[in-house]
């Protein structure tokens, strides 16, 4: 770990390598609430169910800790090395600083419209940042910052890289929760009626949307205790993030 080059972020990590390529190790810290690796690989499952596009990841338990590992999804192994892809972070798309008081300014919309701008595919990748937006919400991941967003290119064409970084949090307030980015109309608000009210810039009729937004909120409401259990995460975790999953503020509506 101390040799490894950083890959960012606030978790330790590390790029490991085996036969398939390499990977993003994420250890457990010292301060986790709970089985980190284990919530962070069922809600890339979770995410899987709801439409969104993730990489492959797995679990390996070194000593008595559980490490996640995630594919890196911007190398190729080939039979002389690795293929790189390019990458650009949602940061650098919206030429945004990384403070908090910058943080906050950022609106999803302005994400989903630098990425129609650059998408080889605008109409997918819009829809599929909507997802991202909802699926957040829906799993108060409020660190959604626009660093856990990115584009890449294997040749000429950009793309929405796979998800990543999709980390539950459980605050106690069950009225409001916001986002790390502005997502709407009402601004941070991790509302269903906030995230429909700006649809129309991610390509998406207000039907659509609502049906989105819907579909994925039954999704997450039946499925993430079986997801989680049979991904490993203990009975006790789930009780303690158990409020994460579709807050009552939700569906509030209005502001
Ligand atoms: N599967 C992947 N392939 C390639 N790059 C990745 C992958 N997953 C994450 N990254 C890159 O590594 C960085 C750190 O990863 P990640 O966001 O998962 O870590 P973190 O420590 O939890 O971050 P944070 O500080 O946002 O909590 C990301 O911002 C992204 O640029
Ligand atoms: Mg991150």
């Amino acid at each position: 770990m101390l040799l490894g080059t950083s890959m960012g972020g606030a978790r330790p990590k590390a790029v490991v390598e085996d036969d398939e390529g390499l990977w993003l190790a994420k250890f457990a810290r010292a301060d986790d609430r709970w089985n980190n690796a284990r919530i962070e690989r069922a809600m890339l499952t979770l995410a899987r169910h709801c439409g969104i596009a993730i990489p492959e990841s797995r679990i390996e338990t070194v000593g008595a800790r559980d490490v996640l590992l995630v594919k890196r999804f911007d190398r190729e192994k080939t039979s002389t090395g690795y293929r790189r892809a390019r990458m650009v972070s949602g940061l650098t798309l919206l030429c945004a600083e990384d403070t908090y008081q910058s943080r906050e300014k950022w609106p999803y919309v302005a994400l989903a419209e630098e990425l129609r701008r650059v998408s080889f595919t605008p109409k997918k990748d819009a829809t599929e940042l909507f997802r991202r937006m909802c699926f957040n919400a829906l799993i108060t991941n409020i660190d959604d910052h626009s660093r856990n967003h990115a584009i890449i290119a294997w040749d000429r064409d950009w793309k929405l890289s796979p998800a990543y970084d999709l980390t539950p949090a459980n605050p106690i307030g069950l009225e409001r929760r916001d986002l790390a980015m502005i997502c709407g109309d009402a601004g941070r608000f991790a509302n269903a009626a906030n995230l429909k009210s700006q649809s129309v810039h991610f390509l998406l009729g207000p039907e659509d949307a609502g049906q989105i937004v819907k579909e994925m909120a039954d999704r997450i409401a039946a499925g993430w205790y079986a997801i989680a259990r049979a991904e490993g995460v203990s009975e006790a975790d789930c009780a303690t993030i158990k409020g994460a999953f579709v807050y009552p503020g939700f569906w509030h509506a209005g502001e």
